[in-house]
């Protein structure tokens, strides 16, 4: 049963969706009673792809701010709002677009692939966007012989490198705070501990590289965004799964796989960004129409050419990448 403030805000969340004609999408990374209360719930590239294709007028969207950038550049039509203008990403803030120019005039032929997870200016400088989801699909787009710049996660470069055998992939020193501290001896442990369990890995996740340790010889694991350990679970045999990444995915897996075990590898792996946004800030953002996320026109124009690339490669693929 919600508490009474709870359920006050839910009752005038529905109402107020009607009202303006509003739905709302949500990251795998949000808060149980977010996720709860969205219209839908995804990846980056399911989330991006989500809110192109629904005819409502106004996007909540519950996640960072480089999602609802995302969302605005992709449906300049709708409003879009975003429920604390404060919910960045760490991974996102370690490139700018002074950086990148200056990175692209020592590669001047080279094709610059930036992960989603980056700031509208950033992408408005890339030839191609991607996600976690289809990094590998995207990469696997583009010319043999080209010399490719990919920012700005170092991990889940150096991952698609492995995966696709490339040696002319050039990757940025960015990382995510939560997942770089996610290390194969953790996940050693565990797996040690649960020897039936399988690990599922996101690719930002510090021990997806060679440099650090990789789990224990024969452990079973797969190198996965968020939306694929979601689809490897549903079909996987395995009863018990170690999960590497932020914790809050393991609600929703938690709720579709109600027979099996999911153990999180580290217990602090949480998103403070993420958890900015709670049910009431979703309610007044509806009541008052704010934040509204609009990308300058000029910035627009040329962050939607990768990111209309990056919504039509690939996408459930990601099992691919398996160990
Ligand atoms: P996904 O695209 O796998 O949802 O990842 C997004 C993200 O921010 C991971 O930290
Ligand atoms: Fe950014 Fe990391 Fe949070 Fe994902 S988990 S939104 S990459 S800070």
């Amino acid at each position: 049963m919600p508490s009474s403030a709870l359920a006050a805000d839910l009752d005038a969340i529905a109402r107020l969706k009607r009202e303006r004609d509003a739905v709302i999408v949500a990251h795998n990374y949000q808060l149980p009673e977010v996720q709860d209360l969205a219209d839908f719930v995804g990846d980056s590239l399911a989330m991006a792809r989500w809110a192109r294709q629904t005819s409502a007028r106004v996007l909540v969207v519950a996640g960072v701010y480089f999602m609802a950038e995302t969302a605005s550049i992709l449906c300049p039509d709708k409003t879009v709002l975003i429920p604390d203008a404060d919910a960045g990403c760490s991974l996102a803030a370690s490139i700018t677009a002074e950086q990148l120019r200056a990175w692209k005039a020592e590669w001047p032929d080279a094709v610059v692939v930036a992960y989603v997870n980056t700031s509208a200016e950033v992408k408005a400088e890339s030839d191609y966007c991607c996600t976690s989801s289809n990094a590998v699909d995207v990469v696997n787009a583009i010319d043999p012989e080209r010399d490719i710049l990919f920012l700005p996660d170092f991990y889940l470069g150096s991952h698609v490198a492995r995966v696709t055998g490339r040696k002319n992939i050039h990757v940025w020193l960015g990382e995510c705070h939560v997942h770089a501290t996610i290390r194969g001896e953790d996940l050693a442990a565990k797996a040690q501990a649960h020897q039936d369990a399988e690990l599922l890995i996101h690719p930002e996740c510090g021990c997806t590289t060679r440099a650090l340790a990789l789990p224990p010889e024969g452990v079973p694991h797969h190198v996965l965004s968020t939306d694929g350990m979601i689809r490897h679970a549903r079909q996987t045999p395995a009863r018990t799964l170690i999960v590497a990444t932020e914790v809050g995915l393991l609600h929703r897996l938690r709720r579709e796989n109600p027979d099996k075990t999911f153990l999180p590898a580290q217990e602090d792996a949480v998103c403070p960004f993420m958890k900015r946004i709670d049910v009431a800030k979703i309610r007044r953002s509806l009541e008052t129409l704010t934040t509204v996320v609009d990308v300058p026109p000029a910035v627009r124009e040329r962050a939607l050419i990768p990111l209309q690339r990056m919504v039509s490669i690939g996408g459930a693929s990601a099992a691919r990448a398996a160990s």
